[in-house]
């Protein structure tokens, strides 16, 4: 008798600017061998190599606020229908609004439950991570803080997010508020959504939501991740 299929780990990150949804959502696919889908970098990229979708986007992302739905939604819909999701993806800045996670249903149907995580963290501490964020200007990793000048990895200068001037975070946190925050209320009635102190360093943020995805997808009958192997910021 063929064993039962096991169910993908789809995991969404919730959370404010600055929480460290890019953060751990990096840590926990490159932990668990899952591609990570981050919008904001999609559209980072986009703006970068200067396609459509870039000079679309970019007037929009500079002032901190949201691209719209239509086309957001079209770009996960796009992502997750290639096979490297089957067996789970770790979701970064989408959903953002009511209609986007009401389209992640849809798309999600038949594909297994989604493990949502949200991260919560005081506003002044995001006013100050996003005050001293610096970026590779050229690959659009955050620095790490030992680099001080250039990136780590590809050796590009450090520059300041172009949306992380003190003005445009606080016009973000009001848009997450606004916009976001209503489908936190969206998914808190379900048995896989759980709540993670991400006012602690990076690691113990890392360990808190291996436990609570661990725990919440072994609920929802997902495949379980195994332990942490690796982590850094
Ligand atoms: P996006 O890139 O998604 O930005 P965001 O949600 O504002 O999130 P951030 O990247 O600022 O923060 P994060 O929570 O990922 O934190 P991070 O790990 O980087 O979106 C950018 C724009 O794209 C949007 O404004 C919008 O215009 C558009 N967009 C994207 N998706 C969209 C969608 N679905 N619909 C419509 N528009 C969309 O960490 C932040 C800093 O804190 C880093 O320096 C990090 O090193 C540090 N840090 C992280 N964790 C810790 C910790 N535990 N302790 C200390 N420091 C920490």
């Amino acid at each position: 008798m063929a064993l039962p299929q096991p169910m993908a780990l789809n995991v969404v990150m919730l959370g404010p600017p600055g929480a460290g949804k890019g953060t751990q959502a990096e840590r926990f696919a490159r932990t668990h061998a899952l591609p990570k889908i981050s919008t904001g970098d999609i559209l980072r990229e986009a703006v970068q190599t200067g396609t459509g979708l870039g000079r679309a986007a970019k007037a929009t992302m500079d002032a901190g606020e949201l691209v719209g739905d239509e086309v957001m939604i079209g770009i996960v819909r796009e992502r997750l229908e290639r096979p490297d999701t089957r067996a789970g993806f770790v979701l970064d800045g989408f959903p953002r609004t009511v209609p986007q996670a009401t389209a992640l249903d849809t798309i999600m149907r038949g594909r297994g439950a989604l493990v949502v995580v949200d991260i919560v963290v005081p506003e002044d501490v995001l006013l100050r991570r996003l005050a001293a964020r610096r970026i590779c200007g050229s690959c659009g990793v955050n620095a790490l803080i030992e680099w001080t000048t250039t990136c780590g990895i590809c050796g590009g200068a450090l520059v300041t997010r172009t949306d992380d001037g003190v003005e445009i975070v606080r016009g973000r946190l009001k848009v997450y508020q606004r916009e976001t925050r209503p489908i936190v209320e969206f998914y808190s009635g379900r048995p896989t959504f759980r709540v993670i102190d991400g006012n602690q360093p990076p690691d113990a943020v890392t360990a808190a939501m291996d436990r609570a995805i661990c725990e919440a997808s072994s609920e929802s009958g997902a495949v379980k991740p195994g332990p942490v192997k690796e982590a850094r910021l």
